[in-house]
């Protein structure tokens, strides 16, 4: 048995020290109060004083920060790109250029750093109008709108720096593309790739796609529609990448996960994270069995022949806190829960992930963020796992919970 260390303290994390804690010794680094409520190891130390044999790091901060290259410069597996690698996430810029060298299908665009400039790029588009801030913004930095004024508006607030600071000092303005949005994880080593279900996340904060962007409410996975056009995107997409990624001399060893739109030309990237997604991998990790060695793999360079295939089907309901995205509250307690941070009355197939909570004196979770619980279910289809899911969110309940009735609706 061996090691493994989990970076973060998210819903993601927690699905992913959960599964890999059936065959490994697991510790969350910082990992949070749910996971410890269940026996899961959290600590707060540094993670190479763990002596870890491998090293799965859960958000894209720490990645864009060089942790991974910290890591691997002490021997230490990692699953999870270095710095350079992260700049695929870490900047729109970086992203849009590198495509463009890469012969990789994505929408057109300018890159902006004045008023003026984007005054003139907003000109030459056709509604909608997409934003997009350079840096890191939580998920939060696109604006996608039919509505000129309302672009014009949120491209100063982003320039100012009023929006997102630095990060939006440079924006992107790109063509605005239709088609069904789908979440493709792979697994890459280096050079070998390993496709995961394709899944779709839900970012919108209300039923129907209404309301604001969000980092994601909700998942499912296998996703329904046509598995040749993940195929293709495999091809056209993430191989080329991989390609320059190489020619450029970075061995990218983690998570490549493409934020597909698939229309009428085809799939076409939209964006790329450099880590698990998040609600997605929640409903992953309910799809293999043997997370460890398909991390251990990824990290040292073995994915080669390795083929996963999934088993059966999973949908995630995110329950988030009131005012979420914009100012979610905390302190509201969370009814539904037992004191191993699980449902009270539990669900078959049904495991709760904790991200935004904080355990009380008197042993109950309250809120303490954004995005609180991911009630997350497996079944035979996805139809199935749903209904499991909203029986599992029934049993919870929280003051001002905001959680979405749609999520994975009509999907056999
Ligand atoms: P991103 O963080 O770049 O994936 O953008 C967040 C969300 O904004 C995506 O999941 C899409 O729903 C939407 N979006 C981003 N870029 C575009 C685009 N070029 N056309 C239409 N929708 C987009
Ligand atoms: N669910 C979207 C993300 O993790 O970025």
């Amino acid at each position: 048995m061996s090691r493994v260390v989990v970076v973060g303290s998210g819903a993601r994390e927690h699905a992913l020290t959960h599964a890999l804690a059936r065959q490994h010794d697991v510790v969350a680094v910082p990992g949070n109060d749910g996971m410890a409520a269940e026996g899961l190891a959290v600590a707060d130390a540094s993670v190479s004083s763990l002596a870890p044999d491998l090293v799965v790091v859960g958000p894209e901060q720490p990645l864009v920060d060089g942790l991974a290259d910290a890591l691997r410069e002490e021997g230490i597996p990692v699953v999870g790109p270095g710095r350079r690698g992260a700049r695929l996430e870490g900047s729109k810029v970086f992203l849009k250029e590198f495509l463009a060298e890469a012969g990789v299908p994505t929408a057109g665009f300018h890159v902006c750093a004045t008023e003026a400039e984007a005054e003139a790029a907003l000109a030459q588009m056709r509604p909608p109008y997409v934003v997009k801030t350079d840096g890191l913004a939580a998920g939060k930095g696109v604006l996608v709108t039919d509505d000129l004024a309302e672009a014009r508006a949120d491209v100063r607030a982003k320039l100012s720096g009023e929006a997102f600071g630095d990060a939006g000092r440079r924006i992107v303005i790109e063509e605005g593309l239709a088609g069904v949005e789908c979440s493709l994880l792979v697994l890459c080593d280096g050079r070998d790739v390993v496709p995961l279900a394709p899944a779709q996340d839900f970012k919108r904060v209300g039923d129907g796609d209404r309301g604001a962007n969000t980092g994601g409410m909700g998942a499912y996975a296998p996703n329904a529609y046509d598995p040749t056009s993940c195929e293709t995107a495999v091809e056209t997409i993430v191989r080329p990448t991989l390609e320059v990624l190489r020619a450029r001399g970075i061995d990218y060893r983690g998570v490549l996960y493409a934020g597909l739109m698939i229309g009428e030309r085809g799939p076409m990237l939209l964006e790329y994270n450099v880590r698990f997604g998040d609600p997605e991998a929640q409903s992953l990790v309910g799809l293999y069995d043997d997370w460890g060695d398909l991390l251990a793999r990824t990290a040292t360079g073995e994915l080669a022949g390795v083929v996963a295939r999934p088993r059966g089907a999973s949908v995630t309901v995110v329950l988030a806190a009131h005012g979420y995205p914009s100012f979610p509250r905390r302190g509201d307690v969370i009814e539904g829960l037992g004191s191993d941070g699980q449902l009270a009355d539990p669900v078959e197939g049904v495991t709760v992930y904790h991200a935004g909570t904080r355990r009380r004196l008197d042993g109950r979770f309250e809120t303490a963020g954004g995005r609180v619980l991911s009630v997350s279910a497996v079944g035979e289809s996805v139809a199935d796992a749903r209904e499991r899911a909203y029986a599992g969110v029934s049993r919870l309940a929280f003051d001002g919970m905001v959680w979405r009735r749609d999520i994975a609706a009509g999907i056999s």
